[in-house]
Formats: C-alpha cells, structure tokens, sequence
C-alpha cells in the first residue's frame, strides 16, 4: 500500500528519500515520486513502476547542505497508476504527499475547478494542495493555511507538505492512516508512515495519534491534538530490527495481512459503490454483451473465490456460471463457446496453469476478463478487461488478504451484473450496497475474538484429520479453511459440504476428527446444524463457529450477530485464517515460509 517518507536536515536528501523508500517497497506500489526544496528551490521527480525508474531519472540531481524533502511510494486506488498520479502533488509554490481517502475531495475539487483551478491530476489527494494554496491567500500564514486546510478535510490520511512560503518546515497531520517522526543526535529529523525507513537513522521516534497536525523545523517539532491542544512529542526507543519493522509489529507478514483486511477491502470498495449502484469505470458495457455463461478459472486459493463466485453470479445475476481448476482445464480439450465470457482469478497474475487457460481462450475466441491484484502482470496484459484487486503485496506465502479483495470483487460484480439484468430490484440492490459498506468493519479483528482463538489452538495440534464443513458459499469457505490449516500446519485436512458428509467420510468420525463447522444464522442454519448434529452423535470433535450457540459442540466460536450471510461469510473468514495461524505457531512452523510452497507458481 502506499508509503510516506519526509526528511529536514544537512544530508543528501535525494539519497535519503531514496533510501527510505526502498525500505517501503515490501508493501507494494505502481509509482514514487520526491519532491526537495533548498534554497528556495524545488525539484520534483516521478516515476511509474519500479523504484530504479525514479532513481535513473534522479541521477543527476544532487542536494547540497540543507534540505527539506517528501517522498511517497502509491498504489494506485483514485485513478490509474500514471506519472501524472503519482505523488508528490503540486501547487502552485508547494508539494503534497498523502495516504489515505480524502472522502470529500469531490466536493472541494469542484468548488477550487469553480474558482479557476487546474488540476492535473485524478487523485483525491491532489485537493489538499490547492486546498492549502487557496487558504494561504487569506491566511498569509502557512501554518494557520495548513490547519485550515485540514479542518476542511474528511476522511482518513496521512499528509506531509512543504511549500515556499515555508520554506524549512513540513508541515504533517495525521487521521486514520500511520505516521511518524524520528530525531537523533545530529538534530536531523525524519518522517515516514512506518518504523522501517527510519531503522539506521533516527534514534528515537513519536508515534503521531489520530488528529495530530503541526509542523517540524530542525529546531522544532510542534504537534497540536485534535482539540487544537499544544502537546509534547512523545519519544520511544526505535527498534532495530529492519525485518520485524516492515511487520509492524505484528509476528508474521500472514497475520499482518489478516489484520489489513479491513483496510485492503474499503481500498477496493474505493470509488466503485455508489448509493445506487456497483460500478467499474475499467469495464467497458460491451464485454457482456451476447454473454449466456461465465467460466471462472484459477488454482488453489483464488479457485475458492471463483467458486463462491459462481453461486453470486447465479444466485443474483442469474447467469449461469461455471468453475474449473486451471491444472485440469488446460489439458481436457475444454468446449469453449463464444458466448462464454472467460474470468481468470490469479493474486499473482503469473500462475502458469491459469495463465495458459487464459491464452486458450484467447485463441478460441472467447471474451475474457481478469480479476487481478498485480497490474502489468502477464494476466492482466493478456486479458480484454481487468478487475484489479487492491490487496497490497501479499508476502504471507498463504494468501488471505487477495482472497478477500476477490470475493469482494466477485460480490461487486455480481450486483453489477444483476443490475445490467435487471435481475434484483432497485432495493434489493441498495440493501447490498448497504452491506458492502459495511463490509471493511465486519472483518476488523477484533482483540477477543483473536484471544480466544488462541486459547483454542492448543486442542487442535494433532488427531488423524479435520473436516471444515459448510454449506452453499460457505463451502468454498470450508475448502479455504482447509487449505490454509493444511498449508502452514501440515495437518491433514479437507473441506466438505456438509451435506456430503454422510455419503462416506461419516465413517472416519471419531473423537480424533476435528469437525470445523460453519454454521451461519442466514443460510441454511438448520440444514447444516442436523448436518454436524450427525457428526456430533459419531463422537466426531466439533468446534462450530456461528452466531448462535449450539449445544452439541466441544468447542465454539461465537461470531457477531450479522444482517446477512455475505457479512457473516467475511467475518467466519477471518476466523479460519486465524485459527490456521495460531495452530502454525503452535507447532513452531515457519508461518509465512511453510515447506515446499512457493508464492508465485510459475511452473506446470
Ligand atoms: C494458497 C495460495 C495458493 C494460490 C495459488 C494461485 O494460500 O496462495 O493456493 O492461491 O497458487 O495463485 P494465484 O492466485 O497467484 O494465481
């Protein structure tokens, strides 16, 4: 996700903010940019892609003696990732740079475009810039244009600034989104939006806290809190581990991950929900056109959220929809019909199988679209259209947080399609619009809810297998389970239907079989309760994880009581995800490097 760093001191600044964000690129990012003002001169440099682009285009260009600087890593959410988007955004005497939504920018940019402003660019962020120029006028003090500007802003960021009417300070705030500043002996003072930039540098760092705005000179650093009250900064020791920094503090990248959920899904919902409807500026209407059947094709992970996919689509958009495995498609002389759109699910966009599924129906003809969290990946330029999924880069080699900008994308889409076929009523539509925006704080973990499933962890550490159970979507959700548990435990275990269970693996039902039974209030309760209530009465250990509590279970997992079966779905999810990574920890494995596995699989 998008990465800020800020520097104020004597140093070479370019390399600084070079170097900084460097440290940031593990979270991925489509362009970077910097912008150094010294000497009452700016110079400003951007570039897509790699960071190596940003530092061939800046090798020329060197700092002498004092410097201010901000520098800034995106991934694209409001608008493509151009050069034009990349951050730092300027004004007319002052740069910007921003992580976060600025939920208003749309009213603010069109009273500025009313009063004669150019924007160059698609980004919320640029609003803040002009916004703060437009208030220096009457301000004629940058620091009260700075906290005007801010009062005027809603939403969620982390903003530094820097401008010729000031031209030795940076002016920063932060709300929602994480930011720092980092001091040491040689009074040079640095910015970022996490420790790891700062490791090697500073030696002692204030954590800013929601609200905070201010400004940072090399002599000062003045902080206000959100009732506008002068405060201390607060100093801690800087860690100095580089690796356990990028983690933010959490164990492993997988649980990082977990806990990003919330923020990679609001990212994705980002600019594509509106009151009425779902939308796709990247779709062109014409895709779906003289289209009777939807393939989905992918592996592993992404091939549950093209399963769950397919009952969405069915279900609301009542299009007939299919799934197949990339590894067995490829070679069964598939049938392919031009009226079949093709979707390929991939977090990488590079896994060979469904890369060549995808090549298939390109040479059968066939319309194709693929649902993608990496941009410019093979997938992406093989396909007529993409969806990109704005999950971040994913390091945790088990894939959680791209599984849940897919099913969120494949919910999206179905409420797409199910307005383009006037297949769901206006309200029936609203009431799911309802729900996605309710979705990133569904699946918020919540600090109990991990406790005790850590607690629970410890039963789980052997017996002969574990059977995740589940019916309708929660199915795939059950093969997800599965997986994950299988992939970093090493224990054997499978996803079932529920309803499956009594046509032959009852049989293995005993106290060493570990049933994980979904059991949503909204879908199927009764059903997939008689389902384990039979395990159950086999002696068959059950950990059910619902809303409603259920008397012939060993262990339970009280969920939160849900409007409706999709939140209920998010939020089993984060459940699974989490009990998989604790059982891991528990058998001492490598969480976020488990044997044999690889993230990327770009072989056969
Ligand atoms: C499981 C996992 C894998 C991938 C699969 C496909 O946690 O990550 O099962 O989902 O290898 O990878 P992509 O989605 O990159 O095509």
């Amino acid at each position: 996700m998008c990465g800020i760093v800020g520097y104020i001191g004597q140093k070479n600044t370019k390399e600084i903010l070079l170097e900084g964000l460097k440290e940031l690129e593990y979270r991925g990012y489509d362009s970077a940019g910097i912008a150094v003002l010294s000497g009452g001169v700016f110079n400003s440099f951007k570039a897509t892609g790699k960071l190596i682009n940003l530092e061939e285009k800046t090798k020329e260009f060197q700092t002498k003696g004092f410097a201010v600087g901000i520098g800034h890593t995106r991934w694209a959410t409001h608008g493509k990732p151009t050069e034009l988007n990349a951050h730092p955004h300027v004004g007319e005497s002052s740069y910007v740079v921003h992580n976060g939504i600025i939920e208003n920018y749309a009213q603010l940019k069109k009273n500025l475009i009313d009063e004669g402003v150019t924007f160059l660019s698609q980004t919320d962020t640029e609003v803040i810039v002009h916004q703060f120029e437009k208030n220096l006028k009457t301000t004629k003090n940058a620091f009260d244009a700075f906290k005007k500007t801010i009062k005027e802003l809603e939403g969620a960021y982390a903003i530094l600034l820097v401008t010729k009417a000031e031209e030795e300070k940076i002016f920063f705030a932060k709300n929602g989104s994480p930011m720092l500043v980092g001091i040491n002996e040689a009074n040079e003072k640095y910015f970022a939006s996490s420790d790891a930039p700062l490791i090697g540098h500073a030696t002692d760092v204030n954590y800013f806290e929601d609200g905070d705005y201010g400004y940072v000179s090399a002599d000062e650093i003045i902080i206000y809190d959100k009732n506008d009250t002068k405060k201390a900064p607060h100093f801690a020791k800087l860690a100095t581990n580089k690796l356990s920094a990028q983690k933010d503090g959490y164990r492993f990248f997988m649980e990082k991950e977990i806990y990003e959920q919330s923020d990679v899904i609001a990212d994705t919902l980002l600019g594509r929900v509106s009151e009425k409807e779902v939308l796709f500026e990247e779709l062109d209407a014409s895709l779906f056109e003289g289209i009777n059947e939807i393939k989905l094709c992918a592996c592993g992970t992404s091939y549950h959220a093209a399963l769950t996919a397919s009952y969405l689509f069915e279900r609301y958009a009542k299009v007939k929809s299919t799934v197949e495995i990339a590894s067995e498609f490829r070679y069964r002389e598939p049938i392919m019909s031009k009226e079949t759109l093709f979707v390929v699910i991939s977090q990488s966009g590079e896994t060979a199988d469904t890369l060549e599924t995808l090549k298939m129906a390109k040479n059968a003809g066939l319309k194709t679209l693929a649902i993608c969290n990496v941009d410019n990946s093979s997938m992406v330029r093989l396909a007529d259209a993409t969806i990109l999924a704005r999950a971040g880069i994913e390091k945790g080699v088990a894939s959680t947080k791209a599984f849940a900008t897919q099913v969120t994308i494949f919910w999206m889409l179905s409420l797409y399609l199910a307005k383009r076929n006037n297949t769901l009523t206006q309200a029936a539509i609203e009431k799911q619009l309802e729900l996605l925006r309710a979705l990133p704080l569904c699946v918020k973990v919540q600090d109990s809810m991990h406790e005790r499933i850590k607690r629970l962890s410890k039963r789980y550490l052997h017996g002969h297998g574990f059977f995740f159970i589940g019916r309708d979507i929660f199915f795939p959700l059950a093969l997800e389970g599965a997986l994950k548990l299988k992939e970093i435990s090493y224990l054997h275990a499978e996803g079932y239907p529920s309803g499956e269970m009594k046509h032959g693996p009852i049989a293995l039902a005993d106290p060493e079989l570990f049933t994980i039974a979904l059991l949503p209030e909204h879908l199927l309760y009764e059903k997939s309760k008689s389902n384990v209530e039979e395990l159950s009465a086999r002696d068959s250990t059950i950990c059910a994880i619902s809303p409603l509590a259920f008397d012939k279970a060993d262990d339970f997992i009280e969920t939160k009581k849900q409007k409706d079966y999709m939140l209920e779905f998010f939020e089993m999810m984060v459940v699974v995800q989490l009990l998989s990574l604790e059982i891991s920890v528990r058998l001492g494995n490598d969480v976020d490097m488990p044997r044999n596995l690889a993230k990327s699989v770009t072989v056969e």
